[in-house]
């Protein structure tokens, strides 16, 4: 029987079209990663092609069914306690694993097949204090696993877990940890004696953050070398580690009470590094310095320091980096030992340490120095000739400093010099174009003074990149140069900063990147009757706008042919906030790759926009409200970019919006990730849905309003073939056909207009719908009158001649029918091969150019936006065309009614 269903040929070869939209997961590229990385902070850094994040899980199994499987990074966030075996087997080429699941045990083989894994986190809430039951073998299966992260949650100390052989990086943080020993209870494998293996090197061993820390048990990790120890944030001093029995330590993060007894640590592992940053050691003694020759790195930043003993540097003849930031030195004494000795050191952080006065010789020592940090320091002048012995130094950083002096051609002492930062100081510039001797400078960042003159802003004509920060007021600079070949990257920051530039893609013919910060963008924009924006650089390709509210007009992007980064963000001014369209706050853009929205006031998103921005491929929403999606982009749905994040805003309660929950869940060109918890009035949240989907299936459904606008046949046709394309790649060429055939007949039958119809009525109906139609349909169309109508009926499975082709006999049986009635449900809806029945019944009937009746038999409520096809049902149908089957007896008599109507038989 099942041969006579309508079109059953088509149907049983079609692939389930399903929407790769999952509402708990948000599933992203590697490059696109940093528009959404808030979303993966529970995952380590990555540049995997493909991931995703899972958020809310509490049923993993069903969580990860709509996860695609070809990710190769996933983090999960919920609460799922045990994990079951095999949890991740339909995942074998996952590298990054994060779980923040608070989960208490894994069941043996809960990891098992994930032979690619480096990365493997277990997260939990810090100082949670909750167990975690690992069975001895749950690693078994990882043999690429590198990394092995576990914070939050506690292992038994004597969980005797197995680690895998390729583990380089171990971190065991914010946990139970008392004891540095209990590790060894852990992971008994980690030290010798336990395994066949003579020793092992960690890269890194990060115990940091696990406040009750505070004891190393002698000898406990015998054996075991370790390139890197953290134990930042725990009560552990750094003399501790040195009985450990540590086979090899190379650099060590720690706190320690004293310099001393770090130094102790350091002779006798001949550290390469040591950090104590907020340790309160105040002084050095000359001891400690004695035994901290093998320093590479010293990280003394923010341990009280008031200042350095003479001989500090001599004492470390292999230093290269030293970081003194955030200390009280009111002077720097590194080179006060007049000896002549120099150090090879490449790195000097000062930053942060109240320096007024920088004696003449301060740096006389340091002729290997690369880069100088000297920012937020209380800095007025700089002598001409600090900085002559600085022969190699490339970066000098003097932000945030009082310095309104600087020497002449105080730069042309520093012939190396690529990067200076002068941000946030009070530096009175010269339109001398020597000031800026270093002839190497490419990369300045400068504050402009608010007011006195020069009114002409003098930079290094060579320069690649430049950030400006302008103090407020609104005066216009005249640039000099009048071009900046190279220049790259450019900054604006501050309200008001009108350059003199009335080409700029003259003045600044190589520009890629742009950031427009604090802004108000109307001194970049056109002030006619369209505001537009006008530096029109053929080179752009990245744009940031970044708070501009002042003007109640927004600015329209466009004509930039080469940008492909685009980012708005907030846009919208407090006091007059506004709305805007996607298509006012960017015009044609034809290389755009990224756009990225952000509190600009969107409202509403339609076709029209994309039609301009032809090579998008994500698009990201943040921080919008009540935010409409026009269904013309169910119409574009193919063109429409790969990714569309619409994330922490809300969509309109606003039955505009019902079109799109169906699209949004069968899209298969576009992924679609909506995070919008936001309630509709008067709406109580049902479990299984959120608070928009119920406002919509209670205020916007069962009134079709079907439009009969008839569009030029070509748009039909387009419509048409859309969805054979999507949905019936296999089958579209004997459809095709059927339909060229509905075409010449209905011209056939145009010319021959009295022609006799073979049937009255021909019945489209669904197997789950069959009952409604033999009991209650037959008899009163076919039976004879007065309860029945008498008329010829053309039922599939009753009718149709058996052995001829299906499609053909379709074709025909519609041609011949002056009516076709089509009946509908819910339940026939959610059957995909019903939907697909109406879908190609409609544009059959479409394509004839004189259709014939069509009528919809509803046998409950439906909204149209649950309809396949609505566009084109609504082109075929008047009001009055369909009818609603009522439930109650009473009003049964008023729908046969209708239908006699309907029927041409009252
Ligand atoms: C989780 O989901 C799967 C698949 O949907 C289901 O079979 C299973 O019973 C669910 N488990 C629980 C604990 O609800
Ligand atoms: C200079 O350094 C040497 C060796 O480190 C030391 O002996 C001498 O006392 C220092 N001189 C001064 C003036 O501090
Ligand atoms: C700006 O300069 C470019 C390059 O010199 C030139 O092609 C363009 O026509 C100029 N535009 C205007 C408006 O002057
Ligand atoms: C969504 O909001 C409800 C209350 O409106 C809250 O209970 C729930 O935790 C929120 N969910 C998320 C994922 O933010
Ligand atoms: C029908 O469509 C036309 C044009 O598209 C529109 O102006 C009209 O408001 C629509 N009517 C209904 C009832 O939707």
């Amino acid at each position: 029987m099942g041969r006579y269903w309508l079109l059953p040929g088509l149907l049983f070869s079609l692939p389930l079209v399903t929407g790769w939209t999952t509402s708990k997961c948000l599933v992203t590229e590697g490059s696109q990663l940093p528009l959404v990385s808030r979303y993966f902070s529970l995952c380590p850094k990555s540049k995997l092609p493909f991931l995703a994040a899972c958020f809310s899980v509490s049923n993993l199994t069903q969580t990860l069914e709509a996860v695609p499987r070809t990710v190769e990074g996933l983090c999960l966030g919920g609460s799922v306690s045990t994990m079951l075996p095999d949890a991740f087997s339909a995942f074998p080429g996952l590298k990054i694993l994060g779980l923040t699941l608070h989960l208490s045990r894994l069941l043996p083989g809960a990891l098992r097949g994930l032979r690619q894994l480096r990365d493997l986190s277990f997260l939990d809430t810090p100082g949670g204090k909750k167990s975690l039951f690992l069975p001895l073998d749950a690693f078994g299966d990882l043999i690429s696993l590198q990394r092995l992260q576990i914070s939050g949650p506690c292992l038994d100390k004597k969980a005797g877990v197995h680690l895998p052989p390729s583990l380089q990086w171990l971190s065991v943080q914010f946990s139970c940890l008392q004891d540095a020993g209990e590790l060894a209870g852990m992971f008994p494998n980690l030290v010798q004696g336990s395994s066949s293996r003579a020793s092992w090197t960690l890269k890194m061993l990060d115990l940091s953050q696990n406040w009750g820390l505070k004891m190393a048990s002698p000898g406990s990790l015998q054996g075991l070398q370790v390139e890197i120890l953290d134990l930042r944030g725990t009560q552990l001093d750094a003399v501790a580690v040195k009985d450990l029995g540590l086979l090899k330590l190379d650099v060590l993060y720690a706190e320690t009470a004293t310099a001393e007894l770090a130094a102790e640590t350091v002779a006798h592992f001949e550290l390469q590094g040591l950090n104590v940053g907020r340790s309160k050691l105040g002084s050095i003694s000359q001891e400690a310095l004695a035994s901290c020759h093998s320093l590479n790195t010293l990280g003394l930043s923010g341990t009280g320091l008031t200042k350095l003993l003479p001989g500090f540097l001599a004492a470390m003849p292999r230093l290269r980096r030293l970081d003194l930031a955030g200390n009280q030195l009111k002077s720097t004494m590194l080179c006060m030992n007049e000896t002549g000795d120099v150090s090879g050191l490449t790195t000097l952080d000062l930053s942060g340490n109240g320096l007024r006065v920088l004696p003449p010789a301060a740096f006389s020592c340091l002729p290997h120095l690369r880069e100088l940090l000297l920012q937020d320091n209380q800095l007025l002048s700089l002598e001409g000739d600090l900085f002559q012995d600085l022969q190699q130094l490339e970066t000098l950083k003097l932000g945030r400093n009082p310095l309104l002096n600087l020497g002449k051609n105080w730069l042309a002492a520093l012939p190396a010099l690529t990067t200076l930062s002068l941000l946030d100081t009070q530096i009175v510039l010269s339109p001398d174009p020597g000031f800026w001797g270093a002839k190497n400078l490419h990369t300045l960042s400068l504050r402009l003074p608010a007011h006195p003159a020069p009114a002409v802003l003098s930079l290094p004509m060579y320069l690649t990149s430049l950030e400006l920060h302008v103090a407020s007021g609104t005066r216009h600079w005249a640039l000099f140069p009048n071009i900046f070949p190279f220049l790259e990257t450019l900054t604006i920051k501050g309200t008001g900063l009108k350059l003199g530039v009335q080409n700029a893609s003259e003045v600044f013919p190589a520009l890629q990147k742009l950031s427009l910060l604090q802004n108000s963008l109307d001194a970049f924009c056109s002030q006619g009757t369209s505001s537009i924006f006008l530096w029109q650089l053929p080179k752009l390709q990245s744009l940031k706008v970044w708070g501009a509210g002042s003007n109640s007009r927004p600015c329209l992007i466009t004509g930039l042919p080469s940008l492909q980064e685009l980012k708005l963000e907030s846009l919208q001014s407090i006091t007059q906030p506004r709305s805007v369209q996607l298509e006012e706050l960017v015009g044609d853009l034809p290389q755009l790759q990224v756009l990225q929205l952000s509190s600009t006031g969107l409202k509403s998103l339609s076709a029209a926009a994309f039609q301009r921005l032809p090579s998008l491929q994500v698009l990201v929403i943040y921080s919008e409200e009540d935010l409409v999606l026009q269904d013309s982009l169910g119409e574009y749905s193919p063109q429409m970019p790969r990714y569309i994040y619409i994330l922490q805003s809300t969509l309109a309660c606003q039955c505009d919006n019902a079109w799109m929950e169906p699209w949004v869940k069968q899209s298969t060109k576009t992924y679609i990730h909506i995070r919008d918890n936001h309630s509709c009035p008067g709406e109580v949240r049902v479990s299984h849905r959120d608070s928009l989907t119920s406002f919509l299936w209670d205020h916007c459904p069962q009134t079709l309003e079907l439009n009969l606008s008839l569009a030029s046949s070509a748009l039909v046709l387009l419509l048409i073939a859309l969805p054979l394309f999507q949905e019936a790649r296999n089958t579209w060429i004997p459809y095709l056909q059927a339909l060229f055939r509905v075409w010449l007949q209905g011209l056939r039958g145009q010319r021959n207009e009295g022609r006799r119809f073979l049937f009255d009525v021909f019945v489209s109906h669904c197997r789950q719908d069959q009952g409604w139609v033999i009991e209650e349909l037959l008899p009163a169309l076919e039976g004879f009158l007065p309860a029945g109508l008498g008329l010829r009926l053309c039922l599939p499975e009753r009718d149709f001649e058996p052995g001829k082709d299906v499609v053909d006999t379709v074709v025909d049986s519609i041609v011949s029918s002056r009516t076709t009635l089509c009946v509908l449900s819910g339940q026939a809806l959610c059957n995909p091969r019903c939907r697909l029945e109406l879908r190609l019944a409609t544009s059959l009937l479409l394509a004839s150019p004189s259709p014939p009746m069509l009528l919809l038999v509803f046998l409950e409520p439906i909204s149209r936006h649950q309809l396949p096809g609505y566009h084109r049902l609504a082109r075929l149908l008047r009001r009055g065309d369909y009818c609603l089957w009522p439930e109650e007896e009473e009003r049964k008599s008023g729908f046969w009614t209708w239908l006699r109507g309907r029927l041409g038989r009252p």
